[in-house]
């Protein structure tokens, strides 16, 4: 099953998850390829039926900067078909008010989609986040600044459980 990661990161966190990410999945039966959303447009989201967007949160609650230009065609662009997934990078203690706000703005801008990989909010002490809908982060949650130890067996689970959800 191919996959498009779709990914933003300014200090490098997002990106080595998403290299993991990536590895993961194709040891799982996907074949799975990230994209910099620096040097994309929508156009590209053209190529894949199941996507997935990786995107750290700054500055209280914003998505990472490279998002910004194509967050905007997100309105524009027609979702509908379309299976997608989250990967959020956040701080937890620091900005605990709007943890993994952005994956919560890109979920809101999905309109129409089908999505999966929802995770618990379970081993996660955050006052407040967009990104957590019925009860569960609309994807996987990663704190690269607090929790680096639990990144790898937090993606190992996660590959686990979307190979499940979408019977790759
Ligand atoms: C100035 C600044 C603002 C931040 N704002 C938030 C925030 O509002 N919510 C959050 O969950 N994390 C926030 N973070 C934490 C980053 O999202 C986190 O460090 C992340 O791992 C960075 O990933 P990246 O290198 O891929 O961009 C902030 C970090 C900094 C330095």
């Amino acid at each position: 099953m191919k996959v498009g990661i779709f990914f933003g990161s300014s200090t490098g966190n997002t990106e080595s998850a998403v290299e993991k990410l990536v590895d993961l999945m194709n040891e799982n039966g996907f074949t799975a390829e990230s994209h910099n959303v620096a040097s994309i447009s929508t156009d590209d989201f053209d190529n894949y039926e199941t996507m997935i967007f990786a995107t750290s949160t700054w500055n209280d609650g914003e998505l990472q900067d490279d998002f910004d230009s194509i967050y905007r065609d997100f309105e524009k662009y027609d979702f509908s078909g379309k299976k997608i997934g989250f990967v959020g990078l956040g701080d937890q203690e620091g900005y605990s008010e709007n943890f993994l706000d952005g994956i919560g703005t890109l979920y809101n801008a999905c309109k129409g989609a089908e999505f999966f990989g929802f995770w618990p909010t379970a081993g996660y002490d955050y006052d407040a986040s967009t990104a957590v809908v019925d009860g569960k982060f609309v994807g996987l949650a990663l704190d690269a600044d607090n929790q680096d130890e639990m990144t790898d067996e937090r993606i190992e689970k996660w590959v686990a459980q979307i190979k499940k959800e979408l019977g790759a």
